[in-house]
């Protein structure tokens, strides 16, 4: 089972990742817990010059998270599901889709196509989207911001409605999770998915 967390900076993923891997470990499971951007050596590298960089063009920012999670496809996730096991990441390729694709205008379809291409056709078994309003969000990230956080508001309200956009777009995929519940009962939501789902 390929699974992967989204959401707006601040929703949570993070932490709902988290708990989801120590539930599937506590039921013995074997699971691979990764995170993009990152999760090899090539992929910290790439964070760091996306995170810190200055002047990126967007293609060329897309293209930079399309390589670092090639190598991730390659190295972890497809080793991990090939042996049998779990996988959690933190972030995929929706990401690319919400923040490149809608959040740069560089459109939907071609930042997948990039994508697909990228991960050979890679995509997860079920993605929880962690859907918080913005200002919500904003206020749980408090003062701590990198590069793509600072963008402001009204690019961070483009990927709120672009994750939207793409649950509705992939609707047996991608499951939206009201990220403003207590994280425990979200990661209670997020179980029964996978129990009722799989
Ligand atoms: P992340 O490390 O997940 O930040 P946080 O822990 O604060 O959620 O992601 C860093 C930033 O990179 C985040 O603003 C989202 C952005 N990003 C993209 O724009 N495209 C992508 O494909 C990915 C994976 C991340």
């Amino acid at each position: 089972m390929f699974v992967t967390f989204e959401g707006v900076d601040g929703s949570g993923k993070s932490t709902q990742a988290r708990l989801l891997v120590e539930a599937l470990r506590a039921e013995g499971r074997d699971v691979v817990a990764t995170r993009e951007p990152g999760g090899t050596e090539l992929g910290e590298r790439v964070r760091d010059l996306l995170l810190h960089g200055n002047g990126l063009s967007p293609w060329a920012e897309a293209t930079l998270f399309a390589a670092a999670r090639a190598q991730l496809v390659e190295e972890v996730i497809r080793p991990a599901l090939a042996r049998g096991a779990d996988v959690v990441c933190d972030r995929y390729l929706d990401s690319s889709l919400a923040y490149q694709g809608i959040g740069r205008e560089l459109g939907v379809d071609r930042v997948l196509e990039l994508n697909l291409v990228a991960t050979g056709g890679l995509l997860p078994d079920r993605t929880f989207l962690l859907d918080l309003p913005v200002d919500e969000a904003a206020r749980r990230r408090g003062g701590d911001s990198d590069r793509l956080e600072a963008e402001g508001r009204e690019f961070a309200e483009r990927v709120g409605i672009a994750y939207r956009e793409l649950a509705a777009a992939f609707p047996r995929r991608i499951v939206r999770v009201d990220a403003t519940r207590p994280p425990e009962e979200q990661a209670e939501i997020v179980r029964a998915e996978l129990r009722d789902g799989s």
